[in-house]
C-alpha cells in the first residue's frame, strides 16, 4: 500500500476543500492511504498531519477555505528545513506528495523535486495568474463576488451622484479587476500590467458625467500602478519577499475628488474575495485536478503538475508554472478599453 501526503499552501482559495476531497477518494480507489499536512510547508516541516478517508472529506466540497489550514511558510528560508521535509517523507512511510498552492508553493515543490522528493502540483490561486494553465480554481469564484459587489455599487453610487472606486485583489496581475470590472461594467479599469495617467482616468470620468451620467464605478487591482504616480504601499514583505499590499483606492479617490470635484467614496473588497463557498466550476476544476495529481502519482510523474489547457487536464512539469506569471495581454486591456468612459 502506498502512503501519500496532501497540503494546501499559500492564501487560501475557494475549491481547495474540492481539490483534498478528490485526491483522498481517487487514492482510496488505489487502496492507498492519505495523510493531509496542517497549514501548508510548515505542516511537513512540523509533521503535523491527520489521516484523511471518505469519512473525513464528506461534505466539505461546497466549504471554503481548506479543512487543512494554510500558511506562507516558505521551506527554502532555513536550510535545515529540507533534512526535516526528508525526515517527515521517511517517518510516515511517503510515497509522495501533492502539493496545492500558486506560484510560491509550487515554486517549493518544484525545488524540492530537484532534491529527489516526489511531489506533484496543483495550481491554486484567485489571481490567475500562474502560466501553463488557462485557469487555476478560485478565479471564478473571486471574480464572481467582485461582480456582485460592483453590482451593488451601482446603485449607492447611482443614488447619491458619486465616484465610487473598488479596490480589488490581484498584486502583480489584474485578472479579477478586469474581468470582474468587464463583467459587472466599471467605467474605468486600472491593472498593474498598463499604467494610466490620472489626466486620463479623470478626463474619462469627466467626459462620462459631460455625457449625463452622474456617476461613476472605478476598478483598481491593489498592484495597479498609476503613470507618474507614487503609492505608498505596504512596506512589509511576507516569506517570499512579496510585498503586503493595500491602500491605492484610498489614494486613488482622494485624487479623484481633487481634481474632478466629485463626491468619490471607496470600497476595499479585501478577503471577502476569497471567502466563502466555491461556484460550481472552481468545485469542478479543483475536483479535475485532485484525480489528476494521484494519477500524475500513479505513474510516477513526479515534478509535474495538473493544468487546465482549453478543456482538458494535462500534465505540465511545474518549473513552466513557476517560471514567470500569466499577465493580462496588452490586446484584452485594449479591448476592455471600449467601455472605459
Ligand atoms: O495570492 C492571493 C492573494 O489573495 C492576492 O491577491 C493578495 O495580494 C494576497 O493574496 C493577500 O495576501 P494575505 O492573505 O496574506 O493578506
Amino acid at each position: 500500500m502506498q502512503v501519500i501526503g496532501v497540503l494546501t499552501g499559500g492564501g487560501d482559495c475557494p475549491g481547495l476543500n474540492a481539490v483534498i476531497r478528490a485526491v483522498v477518494k481517487r487514492a482510496e480507489l488505489e487502496g492507498w492511504q492519505v495523510l493531509g499536512f496542517k497549514n501548508g510547508w510548515k505542516g511537513l516541516i512540523e509533521n503535523e498531519k491527520v489521516s484523511l478517508d471518505s469519512r473525513m472529506v464528506s461534505g466539505i466540497l461546497p466549504k471554503g477555505g481548506t479543512i487543512l489550514g494554510t500558511s506562507r511558510t516558505n521551506v527554502f528560508k532555513d536550510p535545515g528545513n529540507i533534512a526535516r521535509v526528508k525526515d517527515t517523507f521517511s517517518k510516515n512511510s511517503l510515497n509522495a506528495l501533492v502539493a496545492i498552492g500558486g506560484e510560491d508553493t509550487l515554486g517549493v515543490a518544484a525545488k524540492l523535486h530537484k532534491e529527489g522528493i516526489h511531489v506533484v502540483g496543483v495550481p491554486k490561486t484567485i489571481d490567475n495568474d500562474l502560466n501553463a494553465t488557462d485557469y487555476t480554481f478560485g478565479f471564478d469564484t473571486a471574480m464572481n463576488v467582485v461582480m456582485e459587489c460592483i453590482d451593488r455599487l451601482h446603485s449607492t453610487a447611482e443614488s447619491h451622484n458619486r465616484v465610487i472606486v473598488v479596490e480589488v485583489m490581484g498584486r502583480h496581475a489584474g485578472w479579477i479587476t478586469l474581468e470582474a470590472g468587464l463583467a459587472g461594467g466599471a467605467d474605468i479599469i486600472l491593472i498593474p500590467e498598463f499604467p494610466i495617467d490620472l489626466d486620463e482616468v479623470c478626463g474619462l470620468i469627466k467626459k462620462r458625467h459631460d455625457r449625463g451620467k452622474s456617476f461613476s464605478i472605478i476598478a483598481v487591482a491593489e498592484g495597479a500602478k498609476l503613470a507618474s504616480h507614487e503609492f505608498l504601499q505596504g512596506a512589509k514583505l511576507d516569506e517570499f519577499g512579496h510585498v503586503m499590499l493595500g491602500g491605492i483606492g484610498n489614494a486613488l479617490a482622494k485624487l479623484i475628488e481633487e481634481r474632478t470635484g466629485y463626491e468619490t467614496r471607496v470600497t476595499v473588497l479585501g478577503h471577502i474575495q476569497r471567502g466563502g463557498s466555491p461556484t460550481a466550476f472552481d468545485r469542478m476544476l479543483g475536483t479535475r485536478f485532485g484525480v489528476k495529481a494521484v494519477e500524475l502519482i500513479k505513474e510516477g510523474k513526479f515534478g509535474h503538475m495538473a493544468s487546465l489547457t482549453g478543456n482538458k487536464i494535462i500534465s505540465v512539469p511545474l518549473e513552466s508554472a513557476v517560471n514567470s506569471l500569466k499577465l493580462v495581454p496588452k490586446e484584452m486591456y485594449e479591448m476592455a478599453k471600449v467601455f472605459f468612459g
